[in-house]
């Protein structure tokens, strides 16, 4: 049933090539130019005309939220706002009818993001759902909705749940893009195209298991961790302390790379890893000096880097190298070598990687 793996955990990351191109088949036409989804193209309107974008989501979704947000804004230019469901629900949110709202769940049985649905729904707004369970509450809860296709996801660290949520998501920025005219068509034709390589970069991605695994057993006994991106991967680097915390029960703290200099970096000496995700992209500069920070205060770098980078090799302790990608696109792959880091240090300490104490797979209590 794990398919040869030791774990359900690595089965799934190990799926993410296949599952990324389920999520996309029948939707992505990268030779016609084409995105096709029926839940957007029978709601066009709603969200061409939204003034707004609220996405509500728990954990791990609500990471692929925040990416989401970049992603859309960019494409889109449609205003977004990321909410956890548990805050959104019990703070009197002003929802209007001419908000979308997208909510985003694996299980689409999370009690906080489904009331918080309710609440949309009651005030007006139109909700959307991206849901990986077929049938499930929330799927059935939403006024339309996309599914992830990424199969059941039996870990209860969530993986190629994200992916393929952050794969949806962006297919429907990509849609609205081209009815809003937000991007020019050379470049929409140029992320299709770019978005059908996902799945065999993340096939690549996949390789740097031995470097992961050799990392790991660097790092296994650390009793914090610090991870740090800009931009699309700032949501990565909370999503890379989440993944750690949760399996390997190791302190960790995820930070836009730039927020270093306001406190956390008073964390930095010769015992405290940092992970850096770091591929050349927009502000590559500028992660390149927030990595010589760290360094002059003898932190440990470990560094997510694009394939060739010479620069933060320079001065990085370990670097993992993945395949070059579009900078909007570059979450689906630097997620990669996080996962297989954290399964490693989960597995060399001796946890019980699918079932990690205190955790459920769906958070169906408040
Ligand atoms: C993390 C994890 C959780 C879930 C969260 C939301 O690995 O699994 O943080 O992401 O409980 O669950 P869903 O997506 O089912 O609503």
């Amino acid at each position: 049933e794990k398919g040869g793996y030791d774990h359900f955990m690595l089965k799934e990351i190990y799926e993410q090539p296949s599952v990324i191109k389920d999520t996309y088949r029948g939707r992505l036409h990268a030779n016609e130019g084409l995105i096709k989804m029926a839940g957007i193209e029978d709601n066009l309107q709603k969200f061409l005309n939204a003034d707004r974008i609220l996405i509500i989501a728990c954990g791990t979704s609500w990471h692929a939220g925040l990416v989401a947000e970049y992603i859309f804004e960019e494409f889109a230019r449609i205003p977004v706002e990321v909410e956890y469901a548990s805050e959104f629900r019990y703070r009197n949110p002003i929802i209007r009818p001419t908000d979308v709202v997208i909510a985003i769940s694996q299980s689409g049985e999370t009690a906080d993001t489904l009331a918080a649905i309710k609440l949309a729904k009651e005030q007006g707004a139109f909700v959307f759902g991206v849901c990986n369970v077929v049938g499930s509450s929330i799927s059935r809860e939403t006024h339309a909705g996309a599914y992830t296709h990424a199969g059941p996801e039996i870990g209860v660290a969530s993986t190629k749940a994200f992916t393929t949520q952050i794969t949806v998501l962006t297919l429907i920025a990509l849609r609205l893009a081209q009815a809003k005219g937000t991007m020019n068509n050379s470049d929409f034709h140029r992320y299709l195209q770019e978005l059908e390589l996902i799945p065999e970069k993340v096939a690549e991605a996949l390789e740097t298991n031995l470097v992961a695994q050799t990392i790991a057993a660097v790092y296994k006994d650390a009793p914090n961790a610090l991870y740090l991106g800009r931009g699309y991967n700032f949501p990565v680097a909370l999503e890379g302390a989440l993944k750690l915390k949760e399996i390997s029960y190791i302190h960790a703290e995820g930070y836009p790379a730039a927020e270093m200099k306001h406190g956390p970096i008073a964390l930095i000496d010769e015992h405290m890893p940092v992970f850096i995700i770091a591929p050349q992209q927009e502000h590559y500069d500028k992660i390149v000096s927030n990595i010589q920070e760290i360094k002059s205060r003898s932190g440990k770098i470990i560094a997510v880097v694009t394939k060739g980078d010479t620069q933060v090799k320079a001065l990085a302790d370990h670097v993992i190298e993945i395949p070059a990608t579009s900078d909007a696109l570059s979450p689906l792959l630097t997620t990669i070598p996080l996962q297989l880091l954290s399964y490693h240090i989960a597995v060399m300490r001796e946890c019980n990687v699918d079932q990690p104490r205190n955790l459920a797979k769906s958070v169906t209590v408040e």
